[in-house]
């Protein structure tokens, strides 16, 4: 059956993951009665029920979960219906020893936590399409069922499986992306250290090994892995789609963990879905959780989506869990909201008084309804109301950051050239500029139509094919800018160096060359001249050949001392950077100031902390400004605010630690995405 486009809910869907089963029935009725008082619109019901739902194999219970999905119908509560299939029950693994994850160093999975099934066991993968099918044919015209939640989390917490399943699926894979061991051979590099293959059934996963295993093997085990979870997502989907129209997601867990190719995943899900929590280390963590709202978007190619999980305070699981400050907990819900979600959901509705995710805060804290954390739940429920009417609405970006997580994959192999250069970092660093400067970014793949960008931004493209370097040199060729961090464009699809050297590909775009690689020692730091203007930069340097671009930057000390640090090149219509080193944030100011000038994007004149991000509907647009800062702020804006229903009469006045949602005439865009 087709599947419809967004679940049956007035509004912005706002609620959480709820638990019942881990509480008795006399506490359902306060639940709701409490879900209702804060608003709440839909919960996610059975995710971890596979053992209260199936006995044993084949025998379900149903008279619990019939119970409490009649008494939110009830209570005018949707229901996103999980299928429990991320934690199989202890008769399942009793019955099926051999359905066990097995990790990198050959040891098996354990009962007792989650997560534990092969992906590739065929009796994990039947058992799970039963269990989905059934919940499927019997609450599939449910009229509390608006949605299906499948699975948790695919990837976390076992990606990678080294199980003798796997071990099968594995070569059956290989077998049909190569089709010969001729191929293989020649696609791994295998005359290297003497492992060529002369019989299929001697290629193995690439476990725990004395040294390092072929980076090729290891690169597409990582395809293989993605490949397999997602088979079991379409499995289950599929099944579901027998009996239900109703629209089918699995939530992804953007910037959070690489292991999974969302753009692929976005494809096959009618809704794409995203957990995000703060990093607490991170004192700044509203760039990261930016990062990840843009990346919801944007792989689900601009539509709106539903941030599934994130907390109402402190997480239980990082070194340090930092509770969320006061007004905290609304201002990142609105940043999701502001980049497109229709959705505000968290992890979860009730604090568990069991189990591993006690200390987990929820919408309803252990301390219970007299709570500072209760008291904003109810508020962000009533703000979340009135804005009903931006649902629906659309994000439009001029500039593109390109995100590709088969390069993730290739460089974090082992032995690269310095353990200091990271793709999370890059990215972050050239977004953050970005962030502050209030310039709205999509992200993109380097194979992409990139057309409808001013500019692209490529902080960490490792891996290229020569088809998408192609892309890039044509992008710029028509006129778009483009700018390039060290250590792109090294190698191709088979985690090969590309012939005639690293960025090869890009010379068209970039009129430069790539001689060596100089990454610095630990800690030091060298100078390099912008424009006149000395910068700091570190972890990284390298031997340019300039054959075609201007120097725009140059190493003043260290190992590229009198060599160019930053060039741009007029290519066709449009422009070509090459940033070959990592440059402070006053340094990459300097560069982006110019990169801008060349693509014609201007930084909103706003005070700093105060994050603005724009959504157009079809009459109007509303503006989402959401304040940091320890003080207050002014924008120039003309329009009404929907979350206190006040004026805003050419300025926008947004108090320390507030959000406001401005309703505003439409502005014209160009074409991007
Ligand atoms: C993930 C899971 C949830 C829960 C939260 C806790 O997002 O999907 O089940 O464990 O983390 O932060």
């Amino acid at each position: 059956m087709p599947a419809s486009v967004w679940p049956a809910i007035d509004g912005i869907a706002y609620g959480g993951d709820y638990n019942p089963e881990q509480w008795p029935r006399e506490v359902w009725r306060e639940d709701v009665r409490l879900m209702r008082e804060a608003g709440v619109n839909l919960v996610s019901v059975g995710i971890f029920s596979w053992a209260l739902i199936e006995t044993s194999a084949g025998v379900f219970d149903f008279d619990w979960l019939d119970e409490i999905i009649g008494l939110l119908h009830e209570n005018g509560i949707a229901v996103d219906l999980g299928t429990p299939t991320a934690s199989p029950p202890a008769w399942f693994f009793a019955e099926h020893p051999d359905a066990r994850a097995v990790n990198r160093d050959g040891v098996v999975m354990g009962f007792g936590s989650r997560g534990m099934a092969s992906h590739s066991a065929p009796a994990y993968r039947e058992a799970a399409i039963r269990i989905a099918s059934t919940l499927a044919e019997r609450y599939a015209d449910h009229p509390a069922v608006v949605m299906w939640h499948v699975h948790n989390e695919y990837g976390v917490p076992v990606g990678e499986d080294y199980s003798p399943h796997a071990q099968r699926a594995w070569r059956t894979w290989l077998q049909e992306k190569y089709g010969s061991l001729d191929a293989l051979n020649a696609a791994w590099g295998t005359a290297f250290w003497g492992q060529h293959y002369g019989v299929w059934e001697h290629v193995g996963v690439p476990a725990a090994a004395p040294s390092v295993v072929n980076p090729a093997q290891r690169l597409d085990f990582a395809r293989f892995t993605d490949a397999q979870l997602r088979a079991c997502f379409v499995a289950e989907r599929d099944a579901i789609r027998r009996f239900s129209s109703l629209p089918v997601t699995t939530n992804f867990m953007a910037n959070q963990h690489h292991g999974c190719d969302l753009w692929a995943w976005a494809r096959e899900v009618d809704i794409v879905s995203d957990d995000h929590y703060l990093w607490a280390a991170d004192v700044e963590g509203e760039i990261g959780l930016a990062i990840a709202a843009d990346l919801s978007r944007s792989v689900g190619g601009g539509k709106p989506w539903i941030l599934m999980e994130h907390s109402t305070s402190a997480v239980n699981w990082q070194p340090r869990n930092i509770a969320k400050r006061p007004g905290e907990m609304a201002r990142n819900s609105l940043s999701h909201l502001g980049r497109g979600a229709d959705g505000i959901l968290f992890f979860q509705w009730r604090a568990g008084r069991s189990g591993a995710e006690k200390f987990h805060s929820a919408m309803l804290p252990h301390a219970g309804t007299e709570s500072r954390v209760f008291r904003e739940v109810v508020d962000l429920g009533a703000k979340l109301n009135r804005l009903a009417e931006v649902r629906g609405s659309r994000v439009h970006a001029d500039v593109a950051i390109l995100w590709d997580f088969e390069s993730f994959w290739a460089q974090d192999l082992e032995w690269r050239p310095s353990e200091d250069v990271s793709h999370d970092e890059r990215i972050r660093a050239f977004y953050e500029r970005l962030w502050r400067d209030n310039i709205t970014v999509d992200f993109a793949l380097p194979g992409h139509d990139l057309s409808g960008y001013k500019l692209v931004i490529a902080p960490a493209q490792y891996l290229l094919r020569q088809a998408d370097a192609d892309n890039l040199n044509r992008y710029v060729e028509a006129g778009g800018t483009l700018v390039v961090s060290f250590f792109s464009g090294v190698v191709d699809e088979n985690d090969a160096v590309h012939p005639g050297g690293f960025a090869a590909p890009l010379e068209p775009a970039l009129g430069i060359r790539v001689e060596e690689h100089l990454p610095l020692r630990a800690g030091v730091t060298t100078t390099i001249d912008v424009g006149g203007a000395s910068h700091t930069a570190d972890i990284w340097h390298e031997h340019l050949v300039v054959s075609e671009a201007e120097v725009r930057a140059t190493y003043v000390d260290g190992p590229g001392a009198g060599m160019p640090a930053v060039t741009r090149k007029r290519h066709g219509a449009g422009t070509g950077w090459y940033v070959s080193t990592r440059p402070d944030a006053a340094g990459l100011a300097a560069i982006m100031a110019e990169v801008y000038a060349d693509a014609g994007v201007a930084p909103l004149d706003a005070p700093a902390g105060l994050e603005i991000v724009r959504r157009t509907g079809d009459a109007d647009d509303y503006v989402i400004a959401i304040n940091h800062a320890a003080t207050d702020a002014e924008l120039a804006l003309e329009g009404v605010d929907l979350v206190t229903g006040r004026a805003a009469r050419g300025t926008l006045e947004v108090s320390a630690g507030d959000v406001a949602v401005i309703r505003t005439p439409r502005t014209a865009h160009g074409s991007g995405r």
